[in-house]
């Protein structure tokens, strides 16, 4: 496997493990509980800065140099593309819903429970679209050509919780994610 998408294969791993903590906040307010509200916006927060401004550019210079060569699997790397744009968005609009809520006493619990349970089961296709197969089409058809252009185009960035150094900003996530392993 090329280093590259393993590194993008521990994102994903650790994106699922932030993915769980929102579930376990749904799962409150499907019970009837208060979830914690600032966990879910900071989670949210992570995903906007990370998965959603390098994770996904990362992928999608992957996907450009793909798809002007090997045409197998287009319509799901299209598909990919396309997502990394609405997902940005989803992301955006999730962060509005949970603020509303907590800003203001009329906001819908129910509403908020069915846009985070959409959010997560969007997210989790994502990744296992990438996972489950699209990752080991590009394992099998890029060349090391088709590597050294990816690499030449590729942005980088530190991610803020797992890249080594947690930033104090997620500090209540990674204590929590840390509480659950
Ligand atoms: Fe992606
Ligand atoms: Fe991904």
């Amino acid at each position: 496997m090329h280093p590259l998408i393993s590194e993008l294969h521990q994102d994903h791993v650790n994106l699922g493990r932030l993915l769980e903590l929102l579930q376990r906040e749904l799962d409150r307010l499907r019970s009837g509980e208060s979830p914690d509200y600032f966990l879910l916006i900071d989670v949210i927060d992570y995903i906007e800065s990370y998965p959603d401004q390098i994770h996904h550019p990362r992928e999608d210079v992957i996907f450009r140099v793909y798809l002007s060569a090997h045409r197998d699997e287009a319509e799901d790397v299209k598909r990919l593309m396309a997502e990394h744009v609405s997902l940005v968005e989803e992301s955006h609009q999730m962060r509005r819903a949970v603020e509303q809520v907590t800003q203001s006493a009329v906001s819908s619990r129910d509403a908020l429970e069915s846009q985070l349970a959409q959010f997560i089961a969007r997210q989790w296709d994502h990744l296992n679209l990438e996972e489950g197969r699209i990752f080991r089409v590009l394992s099998e058809s890029l060349t090391a050509d088709d590597w050294k252009q990816i690499e030449a185009n590729l942005p980088s960035a530190v991610d803020p919780i797992f890249g080594g150094a947690v930033q104090q900003r997620y500090q209540a996530i990674y204590d929590q994610i840390m509480i659950g392993s």
